[in-house]
């Protein structure tokens, strides 16, 4: 069964409703996903690209209900990965001399993937054009590394539909096909969370190439992905989407992950959640258990996050797997302009943190120096650091009026020239920010030179 997309444009792809993983077991499916072909009548037949090869006889069996396939002039290849090159070579068995269009790197993907099986290939660079009549042809624009190195767009003139291939796709299954038939909350969080695990890499390749196309000053009327909805209303909604989500994209978030063995960490993040809302109640927090989570789905979060923080108790003179794993994958997607915060317990050589903060670093992350680092199960002295962390991660906003109040509180000073300053306390000795002098336990002592606190004399406020 197709599904008519525009004019004499039709869909005829799969609608994947059961899927619950892609790319191996590496992706998570909330809400099934499609693989998106097109066929295109006008003079000449074009079919672009195809099914991922479990369903192959399905949609060479549809396609045939549908047309004779002698009768498919063009085949375009806007990407080789086998989800839309899978039914390929079943097909080409049918019709072996059918011309293939597509780029350099597509040819070798194919022929790596299927073998050399002397297909007709015609490789097309960036602006080359193929007339299909009726007035209308297809132009076609290299998205070299959007996602892979083969990835290609092509735009068909007339109906000024782009079709995108993985760009401005998402993992989302529409019966409808059209986005603006799709629950709206579904659709947008799909679209970010694709592009947070797939495209972010490429982020300065996006920007580029949405500026590449625009100098094109084609119209787009629609942009059909590869997978998920087609942007029928609004087209350019996507585009400036994704241009935004490509320039170090964040939201007033931060988002707690951690892995724990025997709960301390686990302790330590959610009183960091709760310090994060107490100073800044406007913050969204997202606290995840790595160990309970997928991987993409919390990716999806730190992706919107200013700031994240990272907890892992020491292990083997390192950190859990779970974690060690979820900081190498988040390496790779070489987010932007993020800070982030490490904490975690230990019991004997506590070098957690010290790896926390080197990975964080190599990811990309700015670590702030605070930190909580608890030696077994955290106490107050470990809770007390938690303010500070916060602080730095939020940027030094402090709850509007409580922030202000402590500002104007008056600074006592120590004959040694140590200054207590209210707004910071003392958390190394368990006297957390924001207690007034009046506050600070009496057999407190001067950290610097151990005066007692009658020593102290009044220098603000
Ligand atoms: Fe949807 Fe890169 O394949």
């Amino acid at each position: 069964m197709r599904k008519q997309v525009k004019n004499n444009v039709s869909w005829i792809g799969y609608l994947d409703w059961d899927l619950q993983k892609f790319h191996g077991d590496d992706f998570t499916i909330h809400s099934g996903s499609s693989q998106n072909a097109y066929l295109i009548e006008e003079e000449k037949i074009v079919l672009m690209d195809t099914v991922w090869a479990p369903h192959q006889f399905e949609f060479i069996k549809n396609l045939e209900s549908e047309i004779d396939l002698n009768k498919i002039d063009y085949i375009v290849v806007n990407h080789g990965e086998n989800d839309h090159s899978g039914s390929l070579p079943a097909l080409m068995e049918k019709i072996p001399d059918t011309p293939i269009y597509c780029t350099a790197n597509a040819v070798k993907s194919l022929e790596g993937q299927y073998g050399k099986r002397g297909w007709n290939f015609h490789v097309v660079h960036t602006g080359d054009t193929l007339d299909i009549g009726n007035g209308k042809k297809l132009i076609f624009v290299e998205m070299t590394f959007l996602h892979w190195p083969d990835s290609m767009a092509t735009y068909l003139t007339g109906d000024n539909i782009l079709f995108s291939m993985d760009a401005f796709g998402q993992h989302y299954a529409v019966e409808e096909m059209f986005a603006d038939k799709a629950d709206q909350e579904t659709l947008w969080n799909e679209a970010q969370r694709y592009f947070a695990n797939i495209v972010a890499p490429f982020s300065p390749l996006v920007i580029k190439k949405v500026k590449e196309i625009a100098a094109l000053n084609l119209p787009i009327d629609m942009i059909a992905p590869s997978h998920g909805a087609i942007w029928r209303k609004e087209p350019m909604k996507i585009v400036e989407a994704y241009a935004k989500w490509a320039d170090a994209y964040q939201e007033n978030q931060i988002t707690i992950v951690y892995g724990t063995e025997w709960h301390g960490t686990e302790k330590i993040a959610h009183a960091i959640a709760d310090e994060i809302h107490r100073q800044s109640p406007e913050t969204v927090v997202r606290v995840f258990n790595v160990d309970h989570t997928e991987k993409d789905d919390i990716i999806g979060e730190v992706f919107k996050s200013k700031a994240i923080a990272v907890g892992s108790p020491t292990i083997l003179n390192g950190i859990l797997a779970s974690v060690a794993g979820f900081l190498y994958y988040l390496k790779s997607l070489k987010f932007k302009g993020k800070k982030a915060a490490v904490f975690g317990c230990y019991g004997w050589s506590g070098e957690g943190n010290k790896v926390l903060r080197e990975k964080l670093t190599d990811a990309g992350f700015e670590v702030v120096k605070p930190e909580v680092k608890s030696s077994w199960n955290p106490e107050e002295d470990d809770f007390a650091k938690i303010p500070d962390v916060v602080k730095e991660l939020t940027g030094g906003e402090e709850a509007g009026t409580a922030s202000e109040a402590e500002v104007s509180l008056p600074k006592w000073q120590c004959p040694c020239g140590y200054i207590y300053d209210p707004a910071k306390g003392d958390p190394e000795n368990g006297v957390k920010p924001g207690t007034t002098w009046e506050d600070v336990p009496d057999d407190w002592t001067c950290p610097v030179c151990g005066l007692p606190k009658e020593s102290f004399v009044q220098i603000g406020g």
